[in-house]
């Protein structure tokens, strides 16, 4: 696979001017990776790509498979100063779907779907040196079918609707929008993100069941990110990001 590193370098050099890029063969997990770094003192933004991660993770404690050669597994490291975190990882999905393609919905919080199945998943973390708090965004992305996977199996894969795009090709178009998005999110918030995730919002308007147990339907987020959930109990705000969503198997709940 050759990268390519320095188109990379060139569109977001300007938008960091101490910004680097890595392509590493194999590591645990870029993540990982990323916050030793930061632990130890190295603060720089980095975007760190793994061409194999022996320990991907994802949310919730969970693993993230993937295989050298179809898909895209990379970190990116940049101090922030947000006055609020919340709904960063919204804030990023909306980024790397519009980077991408206009048929790519997002599921609270920041899951990326292709027609019904998760094409990307997004892992965000913070780790602080001194007074600086850096924000690691871990992406994702299936970019070919799985080797041994017959064709209608889920994952969701990019190249069913982008044919030509490879994982260099991708990183190339999701690098320096998400720079400036995650720029922008600094200076306001999720608001500016609000009306982009609506139209991407894949569980808008339909039942839910959350791993805590409650179940409602979906209506929307608001300028901070939370799902709004219409319960038989009334509006909730879901915020919490150990509680993981499903669209419900079957009719709607009576609320
Ligand atoms: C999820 O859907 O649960 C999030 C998955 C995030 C996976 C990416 S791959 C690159 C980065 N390194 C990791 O170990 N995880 C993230």
């Amino acid at each position: 696979m050759i990268w390519p590193a320095e188109s990379i370098w060139e569109a977001v050099y300007p938008l960091l001017p101490d910004f680097t890029v890595e392509v590493l063969p194999q590591i645990d997990s870029s993540n990982s990776e990323l916050m030793r770094r930061i632990r130890a003192g190295q603060c720089e933004p980095t975007l760190l790509v793994a061409e194999q991660q022996t320990a991907g993770r994802g949310r919730l404690g969970r693993d993230w498979h993937s295989q050298v050669g179809d898909s895209l597994t990379f970190s990116l490291a940049l101090p922030l100063a947000p006055a609020d975190w919340s709904g960063l990882s919204l804030a990023v999905g909306v980024s790397v779907v519009d980077s991408l393609h206009a048929d790519l919905q997002l599921k609270w919080p920041n899951d990326v779907w292709l027609q019904g199945r998760k094409l990307a998943g997004i892992l965000i973390e913070t780790a602080s040196t001194g007074d600086q708090r850096v924000a690691v965004v871990g992406i994702g992305i299936n970019i070919a079918p799985r080797a041994g996977d017959g064709l209608s199996t889920a994952p969701a894969w990019l190249q069913e609707v982008l044919p030509d795009v490879d994982a260099g090709q991708a990183l190339l178009r999701i690098a320096a929008p998400l720079v400036q998005a995650l720029k922008a999110f600094e200076i306001g918030g999720f608001a500016p993100f609000q009306a982009q995730f609506d139209q991407r919002d894949l569980l808008r308007d339909r039942a839910v069941n959350l791993s805590n147990g409650t179940v409602g339907m979906a209506r929307g987020v608001d300028a901070q990110g939370g799902l709004l959930l219409q319960t038989p109990n009334g509006l909730q705000t879901v915020t919490s990001a150990e509680v993981s969503v499903r669209p419900a198997a079957t009719s709607t709940p009576a609320v």
